[in-house]
């Protein structure tokens, strides 16, 4: 059987503590400079497509703003749309969840951006795992966390039967004689417990029919979700092991729905630190994570895990003595906190002692681990082994320099990669479908313009 091709996605880094800040090669991450010199990297390395995440509001510590959360987001979709103007292949893929907005304004915004860029839109479709979050909104109460992927179920639903009320081809185009019509603008009509919705929807199909559709929850609800009606995943399970672990449930779910293989690609976040050497790589890696850890971010971490205020902790102290507060509460929907506070705790123990570590160091160690490390030769090893051995379909990087982390990947790893076979020298389509190599989008039925949801769960 033929080497397994790589797939590649650049995540540009945003609300989160990655990117190191202190390192005088960082700049600006609203700048719209930065997000179109990383876009043509990854188009450079033949990526499939460049990802943004999405952070609406930012981390506080304590009524403040975390120290290494960062100025702002600018919006994806419309940061997006501007990158479509620069590039020429690369995929655009936009996180934007399902729990605060209303299926026809992102049909309309998806929808447009897969025309003005030619077949290339992506959508993230997250639920929002925070209360926090949906302050900003507030309707009268936050949607407990099942509720929230019935609404991202049925809201897809929705989405899916807004781009399929058009038909295709149904956009006249006669540039002679200055003819840019829709004739057959279609009707649309979607029930659901959470939506009554209808009209005729105003833009028509996208070029690819639906864009291509990425999914990012990590819960057995999540998880069907994506293999019921996803074209990715975006996992966070980077490590061998947990992620040849998660490859194999989530494809074994898929023929439950109808689908086969590889309708869905399984792409891990991913880091790297290259070096001259494999030592000198560890090194830097170390550095790094050291970087992205500070004391602040250390003691959020150890009050995310105790569940409790640890002001006047010492960071450079050994873990608190105390057993963290089993507060289910705090823990539903986060993923992280999945196995219970009081066995991360204990885990962490283990660690401090087998290491002889201090608190911000167990941080460190359990929570930054670099993926890739090594030498440009040793990472392309890695690479291929993960994905080869049924780790992943490829890798969504998320570099820790803005915006110029992905360059020695591109100089120095993706040529290895190419040698071998398993990463494009050039692009052979122009859609995003294409580059995934999925097929085309389920073609509009007679019956999807008036779709009906009964029982979404
Ligand atoms: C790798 C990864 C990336 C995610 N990115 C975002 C994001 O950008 N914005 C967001 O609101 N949620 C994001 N999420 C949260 C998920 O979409 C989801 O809401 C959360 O994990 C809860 O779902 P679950 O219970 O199925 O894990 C991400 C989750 C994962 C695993």
């Amino acid at each position: 059987m033929p080497d397994k091709q790589i797939h590649l996605a650049a995540h540009f880094p945003g609300v989160n503590n990655t990117t190191v800040w202190a390192d005088p090669r960082s700049r600006s991450q609203i700048e719209l400079a930065s997000f179109v010199e990383l876009a043509r990297t990854a188009e450079r390395g033949g990526f499939d497509f460049f990802f943004l995440a999405e952070g609406l509001r930012l981390r506080e510590y304590k009524g403040r703003i975390h120290d290494l959360d960062v100025v702002g987001r600018p919006d994806n979709l419309t940061v997006l749309t501007a990158l479509a103007a620069v590039t020429t292949h690369l995929g655009l893929a936009g996180t934007v969840n399902s729990t605060f907005n209303e299926p026809f304004d992102i049909a309309g915004r998806l929808a447009t951006l897969d025309h003005l860029s030619g077949g290339r839109a992506a959508w993230n479709v997250v639920t929002s795992f925070d209360e926090f979050t949906g302050e900003n909104f507030r309707r009268g109460g936050f949607l407990a966390e099942e509720d929230r992927y019935n609404r991202a179920i049925e809201f897809l639903a929705a989405v899916r039967a807004l781009w399929d009320s058009r038909p295709e081809h149904d956009l006249l185009v006669d540039r002679e004689a200055g003819i840019f019509a829709a004739p057959h603008a279609g009707e649309f009509r979607f029930r659901s417990p959470q939506f009554d919705i209808s009209g005729v929807f105003d833009i028509p199909r996208p070029p690819q029919g639906h864009p291509v559709i990425v999914q990012a929850g990590d819960s057995p609800q999540g998880r069907d979700f994506a293999a019921a009606d996803a074209d990715v995943i975006f996992s966070r399970h980077s490590h061998i092991d947990a992620a040849r672990t998660f490859y194999r449930d989530v494809k074994d779910r898929l023929p439950r729905f109808g689908r086969g293989e590889n309708d869905l690609k399984i792409m891990p976040a991913v880091t790297y630190v290259l070096g001259d050497t494999d030592a000198e790589a560890l090194v830097k890696a170390r550095e790094v994570r050291a970087a992205q850890v500070s004391p602040q971010t250390a003691i959020s971490r150890l009050e995310a895990v105790w569940g409790r205020d640890l002001t006047g902790h010492d960071p450079d102290g050994p873990l608190p003595a105390f057993e963290p507060e089993e507060d289910t509460l705090l823990a539903k929907g986060q993923a992280q906190f999945r196995t219970g506070r009081g066995e991360m705790a204990r885990q962490w123990r283990e660690l401090a002692e087998a290491k002889g570590l201090s608190s911000r160091e167990v941080v460190i160690e359990a929570t930054s681990r670099q993926t890739f490390v090594g030498t440009a030769r040793t990472v392309a090893d890695q690479m291929n082994e993960f994905v080869q051995t049924d780790g992943a379909d490829g890798f969504v990087f998320v570099p820790h320099l803005t915006p110029g982390g992905l360059d020695d990947l591109v100089d120095q790893v993706i040529p290895l990669l190419r040698e071998r076979g398993v990463v494009r020298t050039e692009y052979t389509g122009t859609t995003l479908r294409e580059h995934l190599g999925l097929g085309p989008a389920r073609t509009p039925s007679a019956s999807s313009t008036t779709a009906e949801i009964r029982d979404a769960s």
